[in-house]
């Protein structure tokens, strides 16, 4: 029997795109608040005795935490033999360390939380600074997708002398695989992060570069204030208005409208949805199902190979 995809709230239109590109069917999930706050959840399709691949990208998790994990016990106990998680974006990345005495080290805490839930997940780019694999903290199996490919493609198509700009050193990684392969020229800045809402970012001399295109390139415009800063730099210098590409654009406190407002043409893929999405990651993650379909059908009597494909 094919997998049932079930989508949690807000997550039907890629659960739907991934139905289609592997011909699995797609469920559906009821859930609501009680008026004391507590939640609610319904698996309203008949499982069967199907594996389930839960879809549920976790930008704002807090709230989206404890229906998913219903989620995935109740449709354990009604009969699916493996249970999967899509999550576009992972969240609880970026507490990577104890940097002041006491501090709690989420990324562990929902690494441990979700090994033992899920029996395998896929994510995209998810944000790996300290950790280097997802497989340091989640011992379930998990397949890492990479957007990179999406974003050179997208400026190849779109950005006729580009230039590929990362805000700090951790987006090197990206940032010069993208200009490979979009055959751009590429510069990262420096960033000093002094808050959750204050960085100081010091430009590099680019004008070798001058009359090209700035397209500033990251994992994620949280905050969004990299990004502004950056724009606000390089617009101060005189640069065109840039071009910010990122792959999760989570846009608190209405960073997305601060961008705009700064002269920024925002691109964002689909692993958070959003009216700046331009890069579809559903035929990658369709690709990625695939690839996992012994492990979306078949009951799993042990835990398989640790991370594959980061
Ligand atoms: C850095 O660690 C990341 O790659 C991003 O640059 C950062 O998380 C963006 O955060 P914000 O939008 O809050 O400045």
């Amino acid at each position: 029997m094919t997998p049932l995809l079930l989508p949690m709230p807000g997550n039907e239109a890629l659960a739907a795109a991934l139905g289609r590109a592997r011909g699995w069917p797609v469920g559906a999930v009821e859930t609501r608040r009680f008026p004391d706050g507590e939640s609610y959840l319904r698996i309203v399709t008949d499982i069967e005795a199907r594996a389930v691949v839960l879809v549920c990208t976790l930008a704002h998790p807090d709230e989206k935490f404890l229906p998913l994990l219903f989620a995935a016990a109740t449709v354990r106990e009604l009969g699916a033999p493996r249970v999967g998680l899509v999550a576009p974006y992972l969240a609880y990345m970026r507490q990577d360390r104890r940097f002041k005495p006491g501090e709690a080290v989420t990324s562990k805490h929902v690494a441990r939380l979700f090994s033992g839930v899920f029996d395998w997940m896929v994510t995209v780019d998810p944000h790996l600074h300290r950790y280097h694999a997802l497989g340091e903290i989640y011992t379930t199996p998990s397949r890492v997708l990479h957007a990179a490919p999406l974003i050179s493609a997208w400026v190849r198509a779109n950005i006729p002398k580009p230039l590929i700009i990362g805000p700090d050193s951790e987006s090197e990684q990206w940032v010069s695989a993208v200009a490979k392969d979009a055959g751009a020229p590429y510069s990262v800045l420096e960033k000093v992060r002094h808050g959750d809402r204050n960085v100081t970012i010091t430009l590099k001399d680019m004008h070798a570069w001058a009359g090209h295109t700035p397209v500033l390139v990251d994992d994620i415009i949280s905050s969004g204030r990299t990004m502004i800063e950056a724009v606000r730099l390089l617009t101060g210098e005189g640069w065109p208005p840039p071009v910010c590409l990122a792959v999760h654009g989570i846009f608190a406190d209405q960073s997305d409208r601060l961008l705009a407002e700064a002269g920024a043409r925002v691109v964002t893929a689909n692993t958070v949805p959003h009216a700046s999405n331009a890069l579809d990651v559903s035929m990658l993650i369709g690709g990625a199902l695939a690839e996992l379909a012994d492990m979306t059908r078949t009951p799993a009597p042990a835990r398989l190979g640790r991370e594959q494909g980061s």
